[in-house]
């Protein structure tokens, strides 16, 4: 029987070939620009999942983006593995911060990957992880060797929500029946040191704005004298956290889930270089909630953290004005046991009652989610272990994510499964970045161990 490692080695080409086909469709679901490009995107991975050899791939509408859904059953009694993925991308800007154009990839070496890495947007997230998984099919029914039954459903929407695959899981639970979820949008913490993602954060994104008087103002003439919007917000802001950087919105902690100091001690043995990590960013020393290591602030501890803020004006020169609005963006992530509309419903009580008098502060919640965690004992990791010894050589580390694929949580919810959490890409891999790449070695090893996976997976079913 032809082994995964000699039919990529024969492949290799083609595999790094279709993937670039890829990835320069620019499928930015936040961009509405982007509608015929999404879709164009959606036909593609429909036609190389027929190729790889589903049985049936059909493009299911739903309120916004398709979703691509295929399916090859050998034997109702055999186990189903569902993969999901999704084939919309970030937005690509700032676009001079870019090397090479977001939408044209190249092939780079790097210290990190000197077999070369692919440089494009959605490269590692998540076209590059979600397609190891269509060749890995190729490879299973090329070579007669797919163990058990298996679905496919890949959405348009992750990066913004995805809240037409909550509809459609809602409505499809019999088509999405499975025994297992296996995902592939994570990161691994080095080439050499295989780990398995055990957790997501939640989120809850909200937008905010203040509004002082009911036009922009000479900052001379009324300067002084009434609340200026962007002092205020900025403000408003500063005090969302505290001198240990603990955020302060009353109920905040109530409900996060504590760790003991055992799984606190066995989370301190993944590797970890602090001077590495400086260096990685650039930065001349970390910073956060006290008490909590580096790796615990990124995963086990929520957070909340502005990504834009705008108001006034920010032309070029001067203009001496008062600005009648002033805006931000926040995000938080969360925890297990913490509730993503109640945190929302807590910061626009909070937000809401430290505004000052002069202004008004209204909050716009966007969107939201649980966090997840998944046991180790569950046939799903234990089968992902063995799938990594065997191609790595080493027992994977579990290791809690900081990031968040809302989905998951959802997914146990609705169809009553485990997902397992198998990511190849590297932190380094710049991902929501400029010059976002993927490791060609990474996306092989990835395609090369998945079907460990099927094959253990069923194996241990039995
Ligand atoms: N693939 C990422 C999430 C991720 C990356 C988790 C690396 C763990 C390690 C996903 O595409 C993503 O970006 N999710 C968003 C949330 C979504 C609701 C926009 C995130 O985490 O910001
Ligand atoms: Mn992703
Ligand atoms: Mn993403």
């Amino acid at each position: 029987m032809k082994s995964a490692k000699s039919y990529i080695d024969e492949n290799k080409q083609r595999f790094i070939d279709e993937l670039i086909e890829l990835l320069k469709i620019p499928s930015i679901s936040a961009d509405s620009a982007y509608k015929a490009d999404l879709i164009l995107t959606a036909e593609t991975v429909k036609d190389s999942l027929q190729k790889a050899g589903c049985d049936s791939v059909e493009i299911c509408e739903t309120p916004g983006y398709p979703i691509v859904y295929g399916e090859k059953i050998i034997d109702a009694k055999l186990p189903t593995i569902l993969v999901y993925g999704h084939y919309d991308v970030q937005p690509p800007d700032p676009l001079d911060l870019w090397d090479s154009p977001p939408f044209e990839p190249v092939i780079k070496k790097t210290e990190i990957h000197p077999e070369g890495a692919i440089f494009a947007r959605g490269s590692c997230d998540d076209k590059g992880q979600m397609y190891m998984h269509v060749k890995a099919l190729e490879y299973m029914t090329s070579t007669g060797q797919l163990p058990c039954n298996v679905k496919f459903m890949i959405e348009g929407e992750e990066e913004v929500g995805s809240e037409s695959l909550s509809w459609f899981v809602e409505r499809n639970h019999e088509k999405l029946a499975n025994d297992v979820i296996l995902i592939s949008d994570t990161g691994m913490i080095a080439p050499d040191v295989p780990s398995i993602t055990t957790g997501l954060r939640g989120l809850s994104y909200v937008e905010v704005e203040i509004t002082g008087p009911n036009r922009d103002l000479h900052s001379g003439l009324y300067g002084g004298a009434v609340a200026n919007p962007i002092n205020i917000l900025t403000k408003m802001i500063a005090s969302l956290h505290d001198e240990n950087n603990h955020i302060t919105i009353p109920g905040f902690y109530d409900k996060v889930d504590e760790l003991s100091l055992e799984e606190r001690a066995k989370m301190a043995e993944a590797p970890f270089s602090k001077e590495a990590y400086k260096k990685s960013i650039d930065i001349d020393d970390i910073y956060g909630e006290k008490g909590y290591t580096t790796n615990e602030r990124n995963s086990i501890r929520p957070t909340l953290d502005v990504n834009g803020i705008w108001g006034g004006y920010i032309g070029e020169g001067a203009k001496t004005v008062i600005a009648s609005k002033a805006y931000a963006k926040i995000s938080m992530r969360l925890v297990p046991n913490q509730n993503w509309e109640e945190i929302t419903d807590l910061f626009i009580k909070h937000f809401e009652s430290i505004a000052p008098v002069g202004v008004r502060a209204k909050v716009t919640p966007h969107h939201g989610g649980q966090a997840y965690v998944t046991p180790i004992d569950s046939l799903g990791y234990k089968a992902a272990e063995k799938a990594y010894e065997r191609t790595f050589g080493k027992t994977p580390i579990p290791q809690r994510s900081g990031g968040s694929i809302p989905i998951v949580a959802l997914f146990e919810k609705e169809l009553e499964s485990k997902t397992i959490l198998m990511g190849f890409g590297l932190d380094s891999d710049a991902i929501h970045s400029p010059n976002e790449h993927f490791g060609i070695w990474n996306y092989l090893k990835g395609i090369e161990t998945i079907p460990q996976f099927y094959h253990y997976f069923t194996e241990m079913s039995k």
